[in-house]
């Protein structure tokens, strides 16, 4: 609890004139309410005792100052504090999506993407409660709980000291539910985030389910994760429901204390009526805030683990950083010097050496696994080599400005990537956009045919994943958004894979004239596309085995000619 005071009430310094303002509200709220007991004094004493006539007047405009105060009071806390909550929860937000997405590859590789959506909203959700709600909640109650305290102790001394030993007994207890309260917290924003992640399992592999007619053991096992959140909800609503009565009752005998003391007192004429009434008045007023708080401590307990698991997420650090040397002249040459790679402990990458420069186009063949896309994600830095080092222009990669690096290569990966925007956006993707780049690139991954038949060309609308169109025709965006980079190297894994054999001879043609303006790596699997590269690496099992052209590998590399051998029976 205080840790969370600490950790955003200097989120709340930006905002000094609303904090003010809710401030001045807070105190209004404290002041009105304490007012509002002290009112009754007069009413019994003055008007209802001593008949006071004057006084009759007067009370009833002051009732209504009294109660303005505390609603002008209340309207401006309430506003001000939630345009603070509201716009720190909107930073943190921004914060943690803004820091997420400069996570390696291999974070967001083991972590579920259902579960970072379930950090960035649920648990967000929850820690807005902090700042909207339990923060400035805490402070007026404590103000409140002040001003009132304040008002008994000056009422009467004696009888407020019997409530004020009573109350902080009601503390252990209290604190005993506010640590079930944080283990179950813990456990539903598990859950909930789990429920999450297979919600999104589900919709990302929609069609094997709907093939396989899977959907009755889907539901099923989202029926498991649902009811874990029920669960764990209901027993932090039993907690928190347990928290009022427990208070009431706890309330109930130090009001019966007063009354059996205070009405000794009235009786043997040592104490008004007004000021008994004006201090049990007092009193249940008193016991409203000190209810809440305790409510908002069990609150609070959802918000600490919320707060927690945001803060797991924002101390990843990226291993994969930026180095300080933009790359401003094009990519000559780059150079693989006894490069390993190892993901968690399963070696992929086995002392690969390379060169190549400027108008190569090199292709890398293997068995599926055997460590091409690997090799190729160096390139871009998903990872960075365990062992050995790659340089460009003779510059070690990690040295490089990242950003400078990614304008000048273009990757397609074997996954493709559609945005959910128009054609043209996403071939322009990260550049500026140039209409006449566009067609252009279009042009040269044989896609314009087919966008031209689209209801508004290259201003149709694609859908998240391009799922409005087949997987050559997604295969020819990607590569079109590839080619209007103008990269400086070129890759290719697996982009041509899906296309008719036409187009991937067209393809192959516009590649070629391309060819001398940068370095082209092709992974490929039909090796009829790869025949005229300069040069052929052979992958086994994270080596490079054999490296030629196709005519010397067919006669001095064996995996090669089995390689060669398959395709042709296809
Ligand atoms: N992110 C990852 N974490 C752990 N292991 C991985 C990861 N990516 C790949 N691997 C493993 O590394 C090895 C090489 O994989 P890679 O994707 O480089 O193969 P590939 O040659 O591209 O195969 P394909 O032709 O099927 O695309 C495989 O054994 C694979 O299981
Ligand atoms: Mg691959």
């Amino acid at each position: 609890m205080k840790a969370l005071f600490k950790a955003y009430l200097p989120y709340l310094s930006g905002y000094k004139l609303q904090f003010l303002l809710a401030i001045f509200g807070m105190v209004a709220v404290a002041v009105g309410t304490a007012g509002s007991a002290q009112i009754i004094k007069p009413v019994m004493d003055d008007i209802f005792i001593a008949g006071d006539e004057d006084m009759l007047t007067k009370i009833p405009f002051l009732l209504v100052a009294v109660f303005a105060l505390k609603g002008i009071g209340q309207y401006l806390q309430t506003y001000y504090m939630s345009y603070v909550g509201l716009d720190v929860v909107r930073r943190l937000r921004d914060e943690l999506v803004g820091h997420l997405i400069h996570q390696d590859m291999a974070f967001f590789q083991t972590m579920h993407s259902g579960e970072i959506l379930s950090r960035i909203t649920n648990d967000i959700a929850r820690i807005q409660m902090v700042v909207t709600e339990i923060i400035p909640n805490v402070l007026r109650e404590i103000l409140t709980i002040i001003a009132l305290t304040g008002y008994v102790i000056y009422e009467s001394p004696k009888l407020a000291f019997y409530f004020l030993v009573i109350m902080p007994l009601a503390l252990y207890p209290l604190s005993r539910l506010a640590k079930k309260m944080k283990r179950y917290s813990r456990l539903s924003q598990e859950h909930t985030a789990s429920m999450t992640g297979r919600l999104s399992e589900i919709f990302s592999n929609i069609e094997v389910i709907k093939s396989n007619s899977t959907q009755a053991l889907e539901s099923e096992k989202f029926a498991v994760e649902n009811q874990k959140v029920f669960k764990y909800l209901l027993k932090q609503i039993k907690v928190n429901a347990l928290t009022s009565p427990l208070m009431e009752i706890l309330g109930a005998v130090a009001i019966g204390v007063v009354i059996y003391i205070g009405g000794k007192e009235v009786i043997s004429k040592e104490m008004t009526v007004g000021a008994f009434f004006a201090f049990s008045a007092a009193l249940f007023m008193l016991y409203t805030p000190i209810k809440r708080l305790s409510r908002l401590y069990n609150k609070a307990q959802d918000a600490v683990v919320a707060d927690k698991r945001m803060r797991e997420l924002l101390a990843q650090r990226p291993e994969v950083r930026s180095g300080k040397i933009a790359l401003a002249e094009p990519i000559e040459s780059i150079l693989f010097d006894h490069v390993s790679l190892v993901y968690e402990d399963s070696p992929a990458l086995e002392d690969i050496n390379m060169h190549l420069n400027k108008g190569d186009w090199v292709a890398l063949v293997g068995d599926s696994g055997a460590g091409k896309s690997s090799f190729v994600n160096l390139l871009v830095r998903f990872y960075d080599p365990s062992s050995g080092s790659i340089q460009i222009n003779g510059i070690d990669m990690a040295e490089i400005e990242i950003g400078s690096l990614h304008r000048k290569i273009a990757y397609v990966t074997q996954r493709i990537y559609i945005f959910n925007d128009t054609v043209g956006n996403n071939v322009a993707y990260g550049e500026p956009y140039d209409e006449e780049r566009v067609i252009e690139a279009l042009r040269k991954a044989h896609a314009v045919e087919f966008v031209d038949k689209l209801e508004a060309g290259i201003d149709t609308m694609l859908t998240e994943g391009g799922n409005n169109l087949s997987g050559g025709q997604r295969q020819r965006i990607a590569l079109a958004r590839a080619l209007y980079k103008e990269p400086d190297v070129l890759i290719l894994d697996e982009a041509t894979s899906a296309l008719d054999n036409k187009s991937e001879v067209l393809i192959q043609k516009a590649l070629k004239a391309l060819k001398n303006e940068m370095i082209t790596i092709t992974v490929a699997h039909r090796l009829s596309t790869i025949e005229d590269a300069d040069r052929i690496y052979v992958f086994e099992a994270g080596k490079i085995i054999c490296e030629g052209t196709h005519n010397s590998l067919l006669e001095g590399c064996e995996a090669y000619r089995k390689l060669a051998k398959v395709n042709r029976v296809f």
